[in-house]
């Protein structure tokens, strides 16, 4: 849990109010607030707990008898902090090390000392020959003791003695030495100014940043033409910002679609399923749905898909309210098939954009414009599919 002196910081940063103003709404001497938000001085506990329940009740716009913006907070907060493993960062970019060779790559999301981003790409800056590592972490890192500002680590360079193979002691001990990591003048909000002043002076970002804000992370670097390997859920895949991306081939599928494993904050609450505490005490989160997202070319999405069954109306039946059919297996896709198919979502993991057109996908048939219908076949809901057409496919057949 936060400290006291974190929660009314947080509180009133969720009050969208000035030091002054949120002062003088609980009147409380502003100098006051001041020695709580900079750690000089605690607030009694009963204080922060009265704030929240009356900010709280007030976006409610009711009375709400234990409400609680920080409680929230804190849900939202176990489900954004998923910390990467070495490991997953180095399956992943194993299979694009030449796009990395003479960039400035960014990870924004990326506490300098606590992240295994940063600790990647220095442990892999000359194999990788990188140009410059930049690194910014959002709000301050536990191993500062000063509040309120997110960090910034700064590379052009990496001693030869430093490998894949160098402890974290050796690495610390480096950045220490060379300087390498600065306060920033702000949080280090990858939205704000100063980061996106970063961003500009980047090529390539690289993060997992939190799932929820995913889809404004994409945004942000597409709308600056930035090449991005971006950790993500499979379910932004149809979120308006990301489907027209894919559908347009500026955005793909990485490599590692499916399971994947996370640190997670040892005050994460246990979960029934993919939970578990490791032999050094350390939490873990899985999921099942995760991805890499990216727009970095990659060798498998100019791999032909083999395809061997052949289109049968009996086989593959029409959905109910749109000329397409119904293919519930990837394997399935019939290769003589022309029209339209509603194929599961891995498909996307096995997508070639010179083999397969996406149209569109079926999910409500409402969420966007994008979304054509809801796939439903003799009245029975399937789920949710993303609708193709094979560009060579053989028509002989039917
Ligand atoms: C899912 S965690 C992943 C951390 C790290 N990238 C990793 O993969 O281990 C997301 C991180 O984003 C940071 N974060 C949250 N909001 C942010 C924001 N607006 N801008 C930048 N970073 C943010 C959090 O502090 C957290 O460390």
């Amino acid at each position: 849990m936060a400290t006291i002196n974190a929660q009314i910081r947080e509180l009133r940063k969720v009050s969208g109010l000035s030091q002054t103003t949120f002062a003088e709404k609980f009147e409380i001497p502003t100098s006051t607030l001041q020695d709580w938000e900079h750690n000089r001085r605690t607030p009694p506990s009963y204080v922060v707990s009265m704030i929240d329940k009356l900010l709280a009740s007030e976006k409610a716009d009711k009375p709400v008898i234990g409400n609680s913006i920080l409680n929230k907070a804190k849900s939202a907060k176990d489900n954004d902090e998923f910390y990467t493993t070495y490991e997953t960062i180095a399956k992943e970019v194993s299979h694009y090390t030449a796009a990395f060779r003479n960039k400035i790559v960014l990870c924004n999301c990326d506490d300098p000392y606590e992240s295994n981003f940063p600790k990647f790409f220095i442990k892999n800056f000359n194999v990788l020959g990188i140009k410059k590592l930049i690194c910014t972490s959002y709000m301050p890192s536990e191993k500062f003791s000063l509040a309120s500002n997110g960090y910034v680590l700064m590379l052009d360079n990496v001693p030869e003695t430093i490998g894949t193979t160098s402890e974290d002691a050796d690495i610390y001990e480096f950045l220490k030495k060379n300087n390498s990591v600065k306060r920033l003048v702000g949080n280090g909000d990858f939205r704000s100014d100063e980061c996106v002043g970063i961003l500009k002076e980047s090529d390539i970002v690289v993060t997992n940043p939190p799932f929820s804000l995913f889809r404004e992370l994409i945004s942000l670097v597409t709308e600056y033409n930035k090449q991005f390997l971006v950790i993500g859920n499979q379910n932004a895949i149809t979120y308006k910002e990301i489907f027209p991306l894919i559908q347009e081939n500026k955005a793909w599928i990485g490599y590692q679609f499916g399971d994947m494993s996370f640190k997670v904050p040892q005050d994460s609450e246990p979960r029934e399923t993919r939970f578990w505490i490791d032999e050094t005490g350390q939490k873990w989160r899985s999921l099942g749905n995760a991805m890499w997202l990216t727009n970095i070319d990659i060798k498998r999405r100019h791999q032909k898909l083999d395809l061997c069954k052949l289109f049968d109306a009996e086989i593959y039946p029409k959905y109910d309210e749109f000329d397409a059919i119904e293919v519930s297996k990837v394997a399935d896709i019939p290769l003589d098939y022309s029209g339209i198919m509603g194929v599961p979502i891995t498909f996307l993991n096995k997508y070639n954009p010179e083999q397969f057109e996406i149209i569109g996908e079926a999910n409500h048939g409402s969420d966007n414009s994008f979304d054509l219908f809801k796939p439903t076949v003799d009245g029975k809901l399937k789920f949710k599919r993303i609708l193709i057409r094979n560009k060579m496919a053989m028509e002989s057949a039917y």
